[in-house]
């Protein structure tokens, strides 16, 4: 049985009622055998929506978090507070935080051995931009990344690796099947050279994509050779959508 991983990223959205409502929504959809799935909802609606989740398949995720334990750090929430929440995941390097936190690798490499610290699982954003894909250097680009950000002792850990290329977030665009299979590859290499045991089912790495992922091309995507599961931004805030998706990895 292949395992595929659906992840629905709600991003800034999904207050009280709306949160509830998506929450409810997809409970109630059969989730087949081979799949596993997580939604990332906000901050604020980690604990209502721990509280939908009890007794169903799917497990919670957060958006980010610190690398530090506790302390003086205002505004920052720690591992050990989303696993006290009912995470099993947490987002770490998404480009948005990349990008608009001026997160480096470095940091997102502590904030993902905080997490596995902490008991989580880390979903490590990796990809490119569109000067990088134009130019042709988005393979040494993604691997530098992938290097940098990796967290170290990363062969005994369990995380995930989302390749989410930046030009393919939220604007309707992706890559080939083909150019999504070359870069899951690259990341797959990068593991099994760092990582020895990385293979082992136990510590198996799955790399999943993101960006653009909708009804109309999930099935396409997530047959695709390397191609672990997605990671969904827009489409995981319909419930009708986002049990499409998890439908096609069946
Ligand atoms: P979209 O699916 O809206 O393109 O977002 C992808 C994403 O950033 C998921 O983390």
């Amino acid at each position: 049985m292949t395992i595929k991983h659906i992840l629905g990223n709600w991003k800034m959205h999904g207050q009280k009622k709306q949160a509830i409502e998506l929450t409810q929504a997809i409970v109630a959809f059969k989730i087949p055998e081979n799949v596993k799935t997580a939604v990332f909802p906000p901050f604020t609606s980690l604990h209502i929506v721990a509280s939908e989740l009890i007794a169903s398949k799917i497990a919670l995720g957060a958006q980010d978090c610190s690398n530090e334990i506790g302390g003086a750090f205002t505004g920052d929430i720690s591992t050990l507070m989303l696993a006290e929440a009912g995470c099993k995941y947490v987002i770490v390097g998404h480009s948005e935080r990349r990008a608009q936190h001026n997160e480096s690798s470095e940091l997102v490499k502590h904030k993902a051995e905080a997490a596995i610290s902490a008991g989580l699982i880390p979903v490590i954003c990796v990809g490119e931009n569109i000067g990088e894909r134009e130019s042709g250097t988005y393979l040494q680009a993604i691997t530098k990344q992938t290097k940098d950000s990796l967290p170290s002792l990363a062969h005994s850990s369990k995380f995930i690796i989302a390749y989410e290329p930046v030009w393919a977030i939220g604007s309707g665009k992706t890559p080939s099947l083909a150019e999504i299979t070359e870069v899951h590859k690259t990341i797959a290499s990068l593991l099994s050279y760092d990582t020895s045991v990385a293979k082992h089912d136990a510590v198996k790495t799955a790399i999943v994509y993101g960006g653009s992922v909708k009804p109309e091309n999930a099935r396409e995507i997530l047959a695709s050779e390397g191609v672990d599961g997605v990671l969904v931004g827009g489409a995981s805030l319909k419930a009708e959508e986002f049990c499409k998706i998890i439908e096609s990895a069946a």
